[in-house]
């Protein structure tokens, strides 16, 4: 099961456009009604206008009614090469806006599959409750 989300998170890694990086991810977002949405890695010449994969994934769901999601699988590395690739803090923070503490990131560390919660990643977070 965790294997065939990773397996989609390297299939959406193959449009990733990183040419100043060459840092290339991708991610498979699974909702809670079981839909996939991919997203990957887009730079920019101008650099902050580039977006993360985890980021387009959940910004695809969203813009299409998403609401509640279950999962992300994340895979990159630089070029063909794939290394264990925690989401950044921005990713993590738009995480916390729609997800729940048990919200699962399924990452991969060599050939071994490791999976984390958001609030294990992002503990003592700053989020709706407070405003
Ligand atoms: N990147 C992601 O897509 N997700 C992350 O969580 C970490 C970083 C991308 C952004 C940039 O295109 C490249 O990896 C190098 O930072």
């Amino acid at each position: 099961m965790y294997s065939s989300r990773i397996k989609k998170a390297k299939k959406a890694r193959d449009n990733a456009y990183a040419p100043y990086s060459n840092f290339t991810v991708g991610a498979a977002l699974l909702t809670k009604n079981q839909k996939v949405f991919l997203g990957c890695n887009i730079e920019n010449a101008s650099f902050s206008p580039t977006n993360c994969a985890e980021r387009t994934a959940f910004f695809k769901a969203i813009s299409e009614g998403e609401r509640e999601f279950e999962a992300i699988a994340v895979v990159g590395g630089k070029r063909e090469e794939s290394v264990l690739c925690p989401p950044c803090g921005v990713c993590r923070q738009v995480m916390l806006e729609f997800c729940k503490p048990d919200f699962k990131i399924i990452l991969e560390d060599k050939n071994e599959i490791k999976i984390f919660t958001l609030s294990e990643m992002l503990p003592l977070n700053f989020n709706k409750d407070f405003i």
